[in-house]
């Protein structure tokens, strides 16, 4: 599996296709999250920026699953299977939908956007994506939500209908409650996008996708496991409320496709160089000095791939990284825009205050931080950029990920490749 291991936006897209480019993986697989990532993958002249799709639509061998743990957005995956199409990739033969994953209705997205309307009347908004995620894993626990496999129900209609009717009813009690508006006609735009993907999706291969998934593993094939989100967004162990609302983390990927814990080998985390964050709460690690974070976020393009906002940029937190690492069980890392240096001197997070006490174990909430241990390395300028071998890079550059090595020495991860730039060819490898 592939997990990030920061706040999203790691570069797991590009590892993933790098990793289904040595042959050895004969499918991907997404089991958490839903349109709220966005995976851009580059090959030669053709870019593809995935939502929904995992990340192998490039590569045309590899068969593309869509786990029980995926929010999807109907929509959008039917965006992207034609999109993909006009690059030249039929997905449709080499996909599969379990029918036991969660079907985002045209009001989720709708309600997100109320809930951040109700949230910010206390000045805190989360910052999410308006996808509908956190609606729609709210509907899951709460047993009402629309499964996958419901659609091709003879009942399908009446029970969407009933959904959605209850929908409603939510949407009013935040206009009336809380003056959240919305209008009559963009329900009905959204309604009408939805029903065609609905169509559409229903000549899709839905299937029990973890008896799929079985047959694959024991005919002695090898599959991936495409993490979404990063580690600090998980519901459980990220900086709560701040977080999206699956479980990023490597355990949820036994159940966001219904796979024993005996099926998994190796753990993949993915970081960069440095860390960004998009949306509301703390971000201790941040760069505070504003023309330097603008020009990380030009330099690295840190715009979000799926809502366009400029993220956050800050020093490489090793503090988060190792409270990171130690709930997922990494075992290899990947190290992202490691060409990506704008000053003389680097600065790393390798601890938290408050009040002048450093802490010794992650805090319950972000917010508590109000201060951060930092200590420097030699940057490395622009000379970086598109290294294809360790030798050929700039000395400082192999002074900090040799600095990174040693600081998470005790967990025993290797570092596998060292990312320099978009395209796949740019990185280069890292012998331990
Ligand atoms: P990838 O897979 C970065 C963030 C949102 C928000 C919080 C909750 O591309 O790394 P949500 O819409 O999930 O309810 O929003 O999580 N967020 C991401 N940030 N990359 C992502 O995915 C993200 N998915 C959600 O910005 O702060
Ligand atoms: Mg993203």
């Amino acid at each position: 599996m592939v997990v990030g291991l920061q706040w999203g936006d790691e570069g797991k897209g590009k590892n993933i296709d790098e990793l289904l480019s040595s042959g050895t993986y004969s499918g991907v697989a997404r089991f958490q999250g839903g349109a709220n990532a966005g995976h851009t993958i580059m090959a030669g002249n053709t870019t593809f920026v995935g939502h929904i799709v995992p990340s192998g639509a490039l590569q045309k061998e590899v068969e593309l699953y869509i786990g029980n743990g995926v929010a999807v957005d109907v929509v959008s995956l039917i965006k992207e299977i034609r999109e993909l199409k006009s690059l030249g990739f039929d997905v449709t033969s080499r996909l599969y939908i379990s029918n036991r994953a969660k079907l985002v209705s045209y009001l989720h997205p709708l309600l997100d956007r109320a809930d951040e309307h109700y949230r910010s009347r206390g000045g805190s908004k989360i910052g999410t994506t308006s996808k509908g995620i956190g609606p729609v894993y709210s509907d899951v626990r709460a047993r009402r939500a629309l499964l996958i496999g419901d659609v091709n129900l003879p009942d399908f209609e009446e029970k969407e209908a009933k959904f959605v009717e209850f929908q409603m009813n939510f949407l009013k009690m935040y206009k009336e409650n809380y003056g959240f508006d919305f209008l009559e006609k963009e329900i009905d735009e959204a309604k009408s996008k939805w029903t065609e993907a609905i169509r559409e999706l229903k000549k899709l291969q839905i299937c029990d996708l973890s008896f799929l998934i079985e047959q694959r593993l024991s005919e002695g094939k090898n599959l991936l496991a495409e993490g979404a989100q990063g580690a600090m967004l998980d519901i459980d162990f990220g900086d709560y409320p701040n977080v999206t609302s699956s479980n990023t983390l490597p355990a949820n990927v036994c159940l966001g496709l219904g796979v024993s814990h005996r099926a998994l080998r190796n753990i993949y985390g993915v970081i960069k160089a440095y860390t960004t964050k998009v949306g509301g709460g703390s971000f201790p690690a941040r760069i505070r000095d504003a023309e330097l974070e603008n020009a990380f976020q030009k330099a690295g393009n840190e715009f979000g791939a799926t809502t366009g906002r400029p993220r956050m940029c800050g020093w490489l937190d090793l503090f988060a990284l190792r409270y990171a690492i130690r709930l997922s069980g990494v075992n290899k890392l990947f190290i992202n825009k490691a060409d990506i240096c704008l000053s003389d001197e680097v600065k790393v997070v390798t601890g938290y205050k408050k009040s002048g006490v450093i802490l010794k174990e992650f805090p319950l909430r972000l917010g508590e931080v109000d201060d951060v241990v930092t200590e420097e390395i030699p940057g490395w300028g622009a000379k970086n950029h598109g290294v294809k071998n360790k030798e050929n890079a700039s000395p400082e550059l192999v002074s900090y990920l040799t600095y990174i090595k040693n600081k998470l020495r005790d967990l025993k991860v290797d570092i596998v490749t060292v990312g320099t730039g978009q395209d796949r060819e740019d990185s280069f490898t890292w012998d331990n």
